[in-house]
């Protein structure tokens, strides 16, 4: 049993680890939140309420914790300060480990918005606490808005947010760079058993890669075609139209989508596996599964 608090663990990739903590039946679960979260409290939920803005708050609330994981959103100056005080509450309140939140891929060197994640993990690695970040590529999630089955289950962690180049219900497909370039996707309900099941561990790697699936933008457009019977429309877009785009003055919701379709493109959310043989089973979905699952009827 470990002792572990979710920092931001309402929404998001929080809400899927959360859910697959408790699954576990095992942990000594707390939230950590800015407001009660009175449905998880009534799951058995340890709540503490915090104000990010203040390290000794932290500090209290963060006593007695063995691991923290933060999912905190990483996309400004004021979520790094958020998540910096997390990480001094966490050392001055003894904790062990702690998780920052990346969740994503190699890619804060291209992403504007994620200058903030380099910059915690920086502190994160010279904290002093053992850590690991989950590096999980693209949520396969981003392809669940407007779907026609299990619509807030396919949609998961990513809620409220449009599809992501690949809009099965418009129709229309947007494919990075070289077609044959891969990436890895993986479902937000996977990287919560993922990150669930390594609290178990009694050593972390300093990097936790979890993989759903690996396959291009081109293939996703192919099985999208083969399981679904939808016939995309694509439109490619090469590196150096996305860097002349980048190059341009754009608002910050364009700059980010163009600099994730770049990161893609450059190879950047393709990784090998390194967490996933330690955890063979159930294996993730695939993004066959996941059509197949979301986008028919059978
Ligand atoms: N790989 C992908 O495709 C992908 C996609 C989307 C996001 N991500 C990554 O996933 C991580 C989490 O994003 P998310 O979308 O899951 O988060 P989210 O749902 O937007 O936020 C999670 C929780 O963080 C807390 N929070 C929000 N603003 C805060 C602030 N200023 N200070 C402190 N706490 C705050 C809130 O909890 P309380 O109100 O309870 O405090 C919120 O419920 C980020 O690192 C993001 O980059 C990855």
């Amino acid at each position: 049993m470990v002792t572990v608090a979710v920092a931001g663990g309402g929404t998001g990739i929080g809400l899927d680890i959360v859910r697959a903590i408790l699954a576990t039946k095992k942990h000594d679960l707390t939230v950590i939140s800015r407001s009660n979260q009175t449905s998880l409290a009534s799951e058995g939920v340890n709540i503490k309420v915090v104000d990010y803005s203040s390290v000794e708050q932290l500090a209290d609330a963060l006593r007695g914790i063995h691991t923290v994981i933060s999912c905190i959103p990483a996309y400004g100056d004021n979520t790094t300060a958020a998540e910096l005080a997390l990480l001094e509450g966490a050392k001055r309140a003894g904790v062990l480990r702690f998780v920052p939140s990346e969740w994503n891929s190699a890619c804060n060197d291209i992403v504007d918005l994620y200058a903030g994640k380099e910059i915690v993990w920086n502190a994160v690695q010279g904290s002093g606490l053992e850590y690991t970040r989950f590096i999980n590529g693209l949520w396969m999630n981003v392809w669940g808005p407007g779907c026609i089955r299990d619509e807030e289950e396919a949609i998961g962690a990513y809620k409220g947010r449009p599809a992501f180049a690949i809009d099965l219900r418009a129709g229309t497909a947007i494919i990075p760079g070289d077609s044959s370039q891969k990436v890895v996707v993986t479902r937000t309900q996977d990287v919560g058993r993922f990150v669930a099941a390594t609290l178990d561990l009694p050593i972390w790697e300093a990097e936790s890669h979890i993989v759903g699936d690996r396959l291009s933008f081109a293939e996703v457009v192919g099985l999208a075609n083969e399981v679904c019977g939808k016939q995309l429309r694509v439109t490619e877009i090469h590196v150096e139209e996305l860097e002349e785009l980048l190059g341009g003055n754009l608002e910050v919701g364009e700059r980010f989508y163009y600099q994730l379709l770049l990161s893609a493109a450059l190879g950047r959310m393709d990784f090998d596996h390194l967490t996933n043989p330690l955890f063979p089973d159930p294996r993730p979905m695939s993004t066959s599964e996941y059509l197949k699952k979301h986008w028919t009827l059978d």
